[in-house]
């Protein structure tokens, strides 16, 4: 997903269905969690997370008076670790970087959990007490945050934010080059020259504008693919599948199409010169016969 999609799709739930997360998606929130900025890279940050009803439950009601967190499929409790940063910094590494650290990894679990497809919840009104017996933290841990995750029981609306000139002063000026776009990483289309791959199997590719070159993909399938604009020169595609393909403005040189079978692909526009088409057909329609009646 953009990035900027993505920040449009994180927002607070509170309402979840009880559905699962799997280790690898907890794997990739973590990840995310412990790639966050953080002071001199101390790191002063712990995570304790609670996989599934029966561990998610145990927080209700003594430490979060919510209901529906009981529906999460997993709580990560986020904690300061005071050691380390409260001996280098002092008060202000455990009091504001510490915090700060954590807020940091907060932010990454909730992006990362709404990349993943669930919603999520900053949950900072829990009791700390309650939470530190449950857990059985040391003095050495505080914990600061709940990220209560799980999969969407309703969507909710794009909260409002308060107008940015009421929030953002701006110093200095910028040059003015019209609304800000990503820069979009430039692609080399994908090239494959000269390689015998008889039975390959290629699915959900992006393609477009790719070069094959003699190429042998007898008996190959391709599954959700974007071919668009793309060229095939000197191929061998005997018995060769295409589904759920785009070949839109795809060129095709000198191929051997025998027995090659297309199912709910897109061909439009595309270019087929100078081919032996003996016996082809499109929905059941020989494609010979029908130039001949013309
Ligand atoms: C520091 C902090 C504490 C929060 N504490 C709670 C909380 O205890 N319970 C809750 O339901 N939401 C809590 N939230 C979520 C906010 O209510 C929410 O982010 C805010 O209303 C903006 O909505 P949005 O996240 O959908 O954009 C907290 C968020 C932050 C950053």
């Amino acid at each position: 997903m953009e990035f900027r999609d993505l920040l449009m799709k994180r927002r607070s739930y509170r309402s979840f269905t009880g559905g699962p997360m799997t280790k690898s998606q907890l794997d990739y929130i973590l990840t995310a969690a412990t790639r966050a900025p953080n002071a001199c890279n101390m790191q002063s940050w712990h995570f304790t997370v609670l996989c599934g009803t029966d561990a998610v439950g145990k927080l209700y009601p003594d430490v979060y008076r919510g209901e529906w967190i009981r529906n999460s499929a997993v709580v990560i409790v986020v904690s300061i670790d005071r050691e380390g940063v409260e001996t280098r910094f002092g008060d202000r590494g455990r009091d504001l970087f510490a915090i700060q650290d954590t807020a940091c990894a907060m932010n990454n679990i909730l992006l990362a959990a709404a990349d993943m497809g669930f919603g999520g919840c900053f949950i900072g009104a829990f009791d700390e007490d309650a939470c530190r017996k449950m857990l059985n933290l040391s003095e050495r841990y505080r914990p600061v945050a709940l990220a209560a995750i799980g999969t969407v029981e309703a969507e909710v609306p794009l909260r409002d934010r308060k107008p940015m000139e009421e929030v953002i002063d701006i110093i200095g000026e910028l040059p003015d080059d019209g609304p800000a776009e990503p820069k979009k990483e430039e692609k080399k289309p994908f090239e494959l020259r000269g390689a015998y791959l008889p039975d390959a199997v290629f699915d959900d590719l992006y393609l477009g504008n790719a070069v094959f070159n003699n190429i042998c993909l007898t008996n190959a399938k391709f599954t959700d693919i974007t071919f668009a604009g793309s060229s095939f020169g000197g191929l061998c595609m005997n018995d060769t599948k295409f589904g759920c393909v785009d070949m839109k403005n795809a060129a095709f040189d000198n191929p051997d199409l025998t027995g090659t079978t297309f199912r709910n692909c897109t061909l439009k526009d595309v270019k087929i010169d100078n081919c032996d088409i003996d016996g082809l057909t499109i929905d059941g329609v020989n494609v010979k016969d029908l130039l001949k009646n013309d």
